[in-house]
């Protein structure tokens, strides 16, 4: 039996995309579920063209265990992919080391609440840093933490833009975020 992948997202959902094309010919697993805060989200466009089945949920919901928890009744694994709310300690417990998140810089510098988005990039850029990368990891209770499962990294350069460093950053994560669920899941 393929293992059965949900993807929380709450945006564009270009990781979404990169990791449904990836897992299209796996023979192990089959992203099954896009789950979203957000109904505006561009990910839910991605899932329909994809034939895959969405999750529209609110805070309520999440906060819903048995309602919740009845929605992922058939998934195996959960893959952040710019879910932007914490996860409810109920589900880090449902699924032990099933659930991972990508963050856009190299914790644990520029993680934590609020940081997500251009926010990260914004403030590697301020702090004149050298370099940067993606965090991939298992999700906690908590904002950014839990054990880390692949770092990558990335050179910032002189004439870098937060911009350009948020390209850099997101072409990395379409590298290697598929790559890190295949050897996790
Ligand atoms: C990605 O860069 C991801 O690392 C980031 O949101 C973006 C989503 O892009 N996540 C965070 O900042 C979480 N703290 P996408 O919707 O195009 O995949």
């Amino acid at each position: 039996m393929k293992k059965r992948i949900a993807i929380f997202a709450s945006g564009a959902g270009s990781n979404a995309k990169a990791i449904i094309d990836y897992f299209k010919h796996s023979e192990k697993s089959t992203v099954a579920m896009i789950a979203t805060n957000n109904p505006n989200a561009g990910v839910l466009e991605i899932a329909i063209q994809n034939n895959i089945d969405t999750f529209i949920f609110s805070k309520e919901d999440l906060q819903n265990e048995s309602f919740f928890l009845k929605q992922l009744s058939d998934i195996d694994f959960i893959v952040l992919a710019g879910f932007l709310w914490l996860i409810p300690s109920y589900l880090v417990k449902h699924f032990p080391n099933r659930i991972i998140n990508i963050h856009p810089a190299l914790l644990p510098k520029f993680g934590g609440k609020g940081m997500y988005g251009m926010r990260v990039h914004e403030a590697v850029y301020a702090s004149h840093e050298t370099e940067t990368g993606i965090t991939i990891h298992f999700v906690n209770e908590h904002y950014d933490e839990g054990t880390y499962i692949m770092q990558q990294k990335v050179s910032i350069d002189v004439n870098d833009t937060p911009e350009s460093i948020a390209n850099k950053v997101l072409q990395l994560e379409h590298q290697w975020y598929p790559k890190a669920v295949e050897q996790t899941v």
